[in-house]
């Protein structure tokens, strides 16, 4: 039996088990889901050992646990780590998903659910393509899995955790589905990733709320200079206005420009698909550019004052912002900041207090393309797609990546097959079937060209 025949007898059973586990809402920010999110740990583990892979258990950590499991077939191949998340975002905003998010249903040839594509239903295909190696008797490589339950948190217990087990974590590469493709006809390698630089603000006037009235125009409104501080974050040509901010930016060359500049990108189908009639960003460079290799920073969420029904007069005492800045390959997470928080606390005017709480952050990330991992995703994907993948780098985070270059001495090949129109984050967060089983079948042929080009690398 060929490895096409394997999935398509056994595609319902892949999928009737990746639906139990996206009924779990694993949410690792919301304590309120402790024992669900413990729950899909148990399940991956479980599913782990019903393929074959027998060493399979959870590493507890502060946190929430990992899942590791190995099968070292001949300690003279190498060894391949998979990595991948089981943990979610909240669904909210609730009332705008077409059916509920953790009742997994197909529809127009898509599984919608939260989850679905990142990462459950991507890092599942390595699950569901192990099983396939090991019953087919094709395994190559030795293999590895470690699943996280921290990674929309920001995986500081993983960082402990790869800190304290490098021994046990020793591969030659780390295999990753946790991007995408840029289409079902375009295969795409996800060559970068962006840092992350995400800091809490908090800016305090009067010392309680104050009537609009009797106290507005005479005192400085928490709000209002919230507002114009953001505002002024960003100079008429988008730039980030916090000195030092762009000191250690990656200039990428104008040749590495224009070849950006070849990947398939039709902007009239992204004003479209985002109901949008311009798009918007920093000048003298595209939107692919802008999301990709230029650092940005951008407000999450603003709060303060009253929101409730009806008007109140009311000058608040605080107001409060959450702003992230994606960080670009040389900027370091720290030191990005570090410039913020003293520049916000420079730009606040006399008698207003500032207080700015950095959440985790992680650093940028890029992956060689001449390095056989690269080159054995390279020719799976063009065996499955027949298309040579291009290479792109990505606007997002993964946070560990950068750390398990660091701590392991691993690069990563951040072999994805989601689309940026999954929605994942969003609302109606789906994956579909055609990339699913087209991870499935890919992935094996990954392990069959890392082999082989390790072989002749020896
Ligand atoms: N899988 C995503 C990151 C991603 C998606 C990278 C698509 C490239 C393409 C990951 O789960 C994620 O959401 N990361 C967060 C960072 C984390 C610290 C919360 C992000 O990028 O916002
Ligand atoms: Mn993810
Ligand atoms: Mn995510």
């Amino acid at each position: 039996m060929n490895n096409l025949e394997y999935i398509e007898k056994h595609k319902k059973r892949f999928l009737v088990e990746l639906f139990e586990l996206l009924k779990i809402p694993s949410i690792s920010a919301d304590p309120k889901y402790k024992s669900n999110v413990v729950e899909s740990a148990n399940m991956v583990k479980d599913n782990l050992i019903n393929i074959g892979i027998e060493t399979a258990c959870l590493y507890e950590t502060a946190g929430f646990p990992i899942v590791y499991g190995e099968k070292i077939i001949d300690e003279k191949l190498p060894t391949i780590l998979i990595y991948g998340h089981y943990d979610v975002q909240p669904p909210d905003p609730l009332e705008l998903w077409s059916s509920p998010p953790f009742k997994p249903e197909i529809r127009d040839e898509k599984i919608y659910a939260r989850g679905a594509c990142d990462d459950k239903g991507q890092f599942f295909m390595h699950v569901k393509a192990a099983e396939l190696m090991i019953a087919t008797n094709q395994l190559c490589c030795n293999i590895k899995f470690m699943i996280e339950g921290e990674e929309e948190v920001g995986s500081s217990n993983l960082e402990h955790f790869v800190k304290e087990h490098k021994n046990l974590l020793q591969a030659d590469v780390i295999l990753i589905s946790d991007t995408g493709i840029l289409g079902n006809e375009t295969p795409s390698i996800t060559t970068g990733l962006r840092g992350l630089s995400y800091v809490e603000v908090e800016v305090t006037g009067p010392n309680r709320d104050l009537h609009s009235g009797l106290y507005g125009g005479a005192v400085a409104n928490p709000i209002n200079i919230l507002t114009k501080m953001i505002a002024s974050l960003h100079d008429e040509k988008n730039k980030i206005n916090i000195p030092g901010f762009y000191d250690n930016v990656e200039q990428v060359s104008n040749e590495e420009r224009k070849f950006m500049a070849q990947a398939p990108f039709n902007i009239d189908n992204y004003k479209k698909e985002l109901q949008i009639n311009n798009v918007y960003g920093e000048e003298g460079f595209s939107t692919m550019e802008r999301n990709s290799i230029r650092p940005t920073l951008d407000v999450n969420g603003i709060w303060g004052g009253y929101i409730g029904e009806g008007a109140k007069t009311v000058i608040a005492s605080k107001a409060y912002a959450k702003i992230s800045m994606r960080l670009v390959p040389h900027q370091s997470s720290d030191e990005i900041t570090t410039l913020f928080s003293k520049h916000f606390h420079s730009i606040a005017p006399e008698g207003i207090k500032v207080k700015v709480t950095p959440h985790h952050g992680g650093e940028p990330y890029v992956s060689p393309t001449n390095d056989i991992g690269y080159i054995a995703a390279s020719k799976a994907m063009e065996d499955t797609f027949g298309k040579k993948p291009i290479p792109v780098r990505s606007g997002g985070s993964i946070p560990i990546v950068a750390l398990f270059e660091k701590e392991l001495n691993l690069k990563s090949i951040l072999m994805g097959f989601g689309l940026d129109t999954d929605a994942i984050h969003s609302p109606n967060e789906h994956y579909g079937l055609f990339n699913f089983f087209k991870g499935i079948e890919t992935i094996p042929l990954f392990f069959k060209h890392f082999a082989e080009l390790n072989n002749k690398k020896n």
